[in-house]
């Protein structure tokens, strides 16, 4: 192994060995996350060598080390930003007090929750994930899978560092808790909705990267303006790390689209008939990816939003932005329903926070459908994909009572009913997509319906042999 990485048990740069409690409570958490690892975590594929990075630092040219590990082997450490003597609260009710190293009394519950919440996410997409390396399109493929994975689970490791660091017993025990809960269990199921639904083939994959992880890089933003310290300084490094899960999702979902455009025109229409995926489907399963993850920004109008804001706890996106910070008697003009009615409507600002995100969010999304456009156009054909509006098809907040149409026009349940297969993904489309899911496992080789990236990882060529088989 290369003398890079630290021959300490936990790799971290925030002095573990000085505290032995600590590091004593977290070396004992590490083998129920081995455990969980080995239960939980990619089937099949864990005695293999792997081409991944690992994160061995936080500065800013060369924290990665790239090499062949096997996964059970991976080094999850601990990174947190450099913390800024100087930092003081950029938002809320303490704005402009130095920011917190320990959680404060009265928050400490509110904390715990947002903590909890962020860390929940991340074991839960790796068990999401889990049977994929089954059936990869391709070895970059496999191997950027397992490196979301990897990651996935030192996110786990960051929150769980907080939670073991600051909230004493509670926090070990939820530390417990984040091992013990199951995507999509009956009974201990993950606590968010898009963390329970099933990632059964890779065109989900895709779209989960695409859509999901980046509802976690706005989280992470958010949670990185935070005014409890440690907190920010973890999340700024996580959103180093999630940068390459979005990748793999947008890159991916564009060479799908390539694919399918490529063989529209090969078959005069019909994409299915070379195995390959047509864009109306491609469109529906954007469709149910994104609007599970407009759900993960939780209800529109939320007074924990402006609790956690006030607090100082939780911010907006990139909060420099901004030239007021306080954010006392403005309002946000949105969408309510009132009355069984759609209004546009000024909500106090503060209330309106989730709102901010998701809208901050949204941008985000088109500007990468926007890109998988362009490729369709390059491909020339006539045919755009499109976000669908932000009422539909929801499970949380106030779009969640009432169906509505992908152009946001309100309907009764009969018509959703009678048009939902137009929309969403069918069970027709998920057998034909499983049909799609055959490994390719030799170099240089593309299952039928996918392109091939244009360039590999870490400036390899795009058939390196990045899993040796
Ligand atoms: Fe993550
Ligand atoms: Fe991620």
């Amino acid at each position: 192994m290369s003398t890079v990485l630290s021959d300490e048990k936990i790799p971290n740069n925030v002095n573990l060995s000085s505290d032995k409690r600590l590091q004593r409570a977290l070396e004992a958490w590490q083998p129920q996350f081995i455990d969980w690892w080995k239960q939980m975590g990619p089937v099949g594929w864990q005695e293999r060598d792997i081409y991944l990075r690992t994160a061995v630092s936080v500065e800013a040219n060369g924290w990665a080390h790239f090499d062949y590990v096997k996964m059970p082997d991976y080094r999850w450490g601990i990174f947190l930003e450099p913390k800024d003597p100087n930092r003081v609260h950029g938002f809320g009710d303490n704005m402009g007090q130095p920011v917190w190293d320990e959680v404060p009394g009265e928050f400490r519950n509110m904390l715990r929750r947002l903590v909890v919440t962020q860390g929940d996410t991340e074991p839960a997409s790796v068990e999401q994930q889990r049977a994929l390396g089954a059936t990869a399109p391709s070895l970059y493929d496999l191997r950027n899978l397992f490196q979301v994975n990897v990651e996935e689970g030192r996110h786990l490791w960051a929150m769980v560092y907080l939670l073991h660091t600051h909230f004493g017993r509670d926090g070990r025990e939820e530390a417990e808790e984040l091992l013990a809960r199951r995507s999509g269990d009956a009974d201990k199921p993950r606590i968010l909705g898009a963390f329970n639904e099933p990632t059964s083939h890779w065109l989900s994959f895709f779209m989960f990267t695409m859509f999901t992880d980046r509802d976690g890089k706005y989280q992470l933003a958010a949670l990185a303006e935070s005014g409890f310290d440690p907190l920010a300084r973890t999340c700024r490094f996580m959103l180093t790390e999630e940068a390459h899960h979005m990748f793999v999702g947008e890159t991916g979902v564009q060479r799908v689209i390539k694919r399918a455009c490529e063989l529209t025109k090969e078959t005069n229409g019909d994409p299915r008939k070379l195995g390959g995926i047509d864009l109306p489907t491609i469109q529906k399963y954007l469709n149910l990816w994104y609007t599970l993850s407009l759900d993960l920004f939780g209800g529109e109008v939320s007074s924990n939003a402006a609790d956690a804001f006030a607090a100082g706890l939780k911010g907006r996106y990139k909060e420099d932005r901004y030239e007021e910070h306080k954010l006392v008697g403005s309002h946000f003009a949105m969408d309510v329903l009132e009355n069984g009615k759609v209004v546009h409507k000024d909500i106090p600002m503060r209330n309106a926070l989730n709102e901010v995100l998701r809208t901050e969010y949204i941008k985000d999304c088109q500007r990468g459908v926007d890109r998988w456009n362009k490729t369709i156009r390059d491909e020339g054909l006539d045919f755009e994909m499109k976000l669908p509006s932000n009422k539909f098809h929801r499970q949380i907040g106030m779009w969640s009572t009432s169906p509505f149409t992908p152009d946001g026009e309100m309907i009764d349940a009969a018509t959703f009913a009678a048009r939902r297969g137009e929309w969403l993904p069918t069970q027709t489309d998920e057998d034909y997509i499983k049909s799609l899911m055959k490994p390719v496992y030799e170099r240089a080789k593309m299952a039928s319906w996918i392109a091939p990236p244009i360039k590999g990882i870490n400036g390899l060529p795009e058939d390196f042999e990045y899993v040796r088989v």
